[in-house]
């Protein structure tokens, strides 16, 4: 049975303010959000947009170290920077705040006392790496070395950049501390756990019986995590940026930043609404939805839904609509790469053309898979369909009457059956659009908006009004009678995708539309609000309309929105063409971006090749046991890209050793070949294979690796050095 909901509380994921947001985010998270909410408040529905910026965790400190700034200084850098790149692009949440706030600071204190106090944690004592040199405990973010599975000397301590492998501290190969480059040492360490064990069965009835309708990718990972068992998870962390732990014993350790970010949500609520916010958040007649991309689903549907049962009196999202990835031109996305369409930079290079990325983002919405952004398909999509389709309909409509009548509305002198025809089409689109935006489906109810631009013009085609003014002025009247009307639809059905273009469009037909609640003033000033001409939907105004005409949602299904004699604005074009020249800047911009992080990588190699390593001793070069040997037999390591598994021989015994050089080697050049081995190196286990030994490579400035042979066949066992 549906529920009945009477408000609906959106959130956002909230950015990390360690970088400017990028298309990704916004395909994944922001955009879809945005028309959500957007389309509610169209039908009248009570919302609040919640949204803010996420300033705790260890890449912060890390990047302050690198900047020899404050972290302070970094979120109040991105904090901004984000904040106004939203709001540029039209996303205006009712509140935009940040985890560094006095608020959030209070009630997520709160919030981890009570569990604390009502017994909802345990304690563990755990061994954690120390970082003796700079006498502070080293979050996994602050080892690094090298990764067990590829090999990339540079892994963190919780994750491989370069394989995409997650990974514990202890399974890197020869870890350093990021802070000093000492080797870091084991220390015991206090922290709280929630014990998420405990709320499985809880967990398994909430979403596995109680969610089936949460989208796939979404319910699949929910049910794997479950499946697979869960254990407690550590709430604290030894750091000195963050919240900090409020319970004794809890000296120099903060919330960890996965704990102190969803309660976020609530503390950005309170900080607007401090006498109301519980309507919002403790009664079940709210409606919660979080919006998040797929490498938050885990927290936002696992953890912080039972850090909310543990609190036990706060509501549950009610749905979790999380996207998948976007690629850029067929690339990860990356921050640290700098491989990124970033929202500021595209503000200032497409001004006035917000709405085509809005568009295109939405067109390309990764919701069930991985998707690509190509700046190529973002032109194709501006010149083919913004352009083409809507554009030029509405323009055609508006010239042709104030050709024909004066900028007026004509009367609709002679209906035909063909009108009522596009009429009902219309309204099909219509139920279609409220279908999937109300199951989250935002790329199929963009392509049905977009289809009523199409009937649209499929109907001014037919019936040519510039010709039939020729010979019969009554039909003319009503032809473009109905394409007014089709134009006022569009200014409805598009309203929540391109605000900027809605609005234009109603400033042109002089109507305005409802806009909703506008909470973003607070407590007490909630009113109900209309846009007004050049506010910027964006903007979504606190004015009253001066309009006489507000549109609302369901009068995409009226027959008359605009009456006869109704007054309306010359032509203005709603979009622009975009030419290769700003296609091919863009793409050249990307194309440098790989030059320089070539250079850099090539830089970097250069640097090891030029540096020497510190000295050590004749008794520490005498430890090394270097000798000759054969390679048997080769094969590749199954679902690797790097590895070869060599059965070798080295003369004193036959044994296995795992390589990372199936880059340069295929398996059957190297069988038979002779290499040398470093022999004493303890085994390790990489892929679950043992390991035993290491064979020796010379890296060449390309980054590629050649093996090192002799010059002459040799016994096997040869000892080198
Ligand atoms: N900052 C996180 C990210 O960008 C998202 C935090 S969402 C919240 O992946 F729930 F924790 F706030
Ligand atoms: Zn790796």
């Amino acid at each position: 049975m549906e529920k009945k909901f009477n408000r609906t509380l959106v959130t956002c994921a909230l950015p990390y303010a360690n970088g400017p947001v990028h298309i990704g985010h916004l395909a994944g998270v922001y955009i879809p959000a945005d028309i959500y909410v957007r389309y509610l408040r169209l039908r009248g529905e009570d919302v609040l947009y919640v949204c803010g910026s996420d300033e705790h965790g260890v890449p912060i400190t890390i990047k302050a170290k690198k900047q020899g700034i404050s972290p302070q200084d970094v979120v109040d850098k991105y904090h901004s920077i984000i904040k106004n790149a939203f709001s540029g692009l039209g996303i205006n949440f009712d509140i935009y705040s940040r985890t560094s706030s006095k608020t959030h600071n209070k009630v997520a204190s709160d919030f981890f006392k009570k569990l604390h106090d009502e017994g909802k944690f345990i304690t563990k004592e755990s061994l954690q790496y120390y970082d003796e040199e700079s006498k502070t405990f080293l979050a996994d973010r602050y080892i690094t070395g090298t990764c067990p599975k590829c090999g990339n000397d540079s892994a963190y301590g919780d994750q491989c950049e370069k394989c995409g492998s997650t990974l514990s501290p202890e399974e890197l190969i020869s870890p350093k501390s990021a802070i000093s480059g000492s080797i870091p040492v084991k220390k015991n360490t206090k922290h709280w756990y929630l014990p998420l064990d405990k709320y499985e069965a809880w967990l398994k009835e909430w979403i596995l019986d109680g969610h089936k309708e949460w989208k796939s990718n979404v319910y699949g990972q929910c049910k794997s995590w479950i499946d697979s068992g869960l254990q407690a998870r550590a709430v604290s962390r030894d750091l000195d940026w963050g919240v900090p732990v409020p319970v004794e014993g809890g000296e120099g350790k903060v919330l960890y930043v996965w704990f102190d970010a969803p309660i976020g949500y609530i503390s950005n609520t309170i900080e607007l609404l401090p006498q109301t916010w519980e309507k919002w958040w403790k009664q079940d007649d709210s409606k919660l939805v979080h919006f998040i991309g797929k490498d938050n689903i885990v927290f936002h549907c696992i953890v912080f839904p039972s850090m909310i049962k543990a609190h036990s009196d706060l509501i549950l999202p009610d749905n979790v609509p999380a996207n998948e990835f976007l690629n850029l031109e067929g690339d990860k996305i990356s921050t640290s790469r700098n491989w990124a369409v970033w929202l500021h930079e595209y503000l200032e290079d497409f001004k006035g053309q917000e709405d085509v990325l809005r568009y295109v983002l939405c067109a390309n919405a990764p919701e069930t898979k991985d998707n690509d952004f190509t700046w190529k398909d973002f032109q194709q999509r501006n010149n083919s369909e913004l352009v083409a389709i809507l554009g030029n309909f509405v323009n055609r409509a508006v010239v042709l009457t104030h050709k024909y009548f004066e900028g007026k509305v004509p009367d609709n002198k002679r209906p035909e059956a063909i009108d009522e025809q596009v009429m009902s089409e219309i309204n099909t689109c219509k139920e279609t659009m409220e279908r999937y935006l109300s199951t989250y489906h935002f790329r199929d109810a963009l392509k049905e908006a977009m289809n009523i631009a199409r009937i649209g013009n499929k109907y001014i085609s037919d019936t040519e009004p510039w010709a039939m003014a020729k010979t019969d002025m009554d039909r003319t009247a009503s032809i473009l009678y109905n394409c007014l009307q089709i134009c006022a639809k569009l200014s409805i059905a598009f309203e929540a995708f391109l605000p900027f273009t809605a609005e234009k469009l109603r400033n042109m037909l002089n109507v305005g539309i409802y806009a909703g609640q506008d909470y973003r003033k607070g407590e007490g000033q909630a009113s109900e609000n209309f846009y007004t001409e050049n506010e910027g939907a964006a903007l979504h105004s606190s004015q009253s309309s001066s309009k006489e005409l507000i549109l609302k949602w369901d009068m995409l299904a009226e027959k008359e929105l605009l009456k006869s004699g109704h007054k309306i604005e010359k032509a203005e074009l709603l979009f622009a063409r975009i030419e290769d020249n700003a296609i091919e800047a863009q793409i050249k911009k990307l194309e440098e971006t790989k030059i320089s992080n070539q250079e850099q990588a090539n830089k970097n190699m250069e640097e090891q090749l030029e540096a020497q390593k510190a000295e050590i001793s004749f008794e520490d070069f005498e430890k090394l046991d270097i000798r000759t040997a054969t390679v048997l037999e080769a094969e590749r390591v199954p679902k690797t890209d790097k590895l070869l598994k060599l059965k070798i021989d080295t003369g004193l015994d036959t044994r296995t050793i795992v390589s990372g050089i199936a880059e340069y080697y295929k398996p059957e050049d190297i069988i038979g070949r002779q290499i040398s081995v470093l022999v004493n190196l303890a085994p390790r286990k990489i892929k679950g294979i043992e390991s035993k030994g290491m064979i020796l490579m010379a890296r060449q400035p390309d980054g590629k690796m050649k093996i090192i042979s002799p010059e002459d066949t040799l016994t096997n066992g040869a000892t080198i050095g």
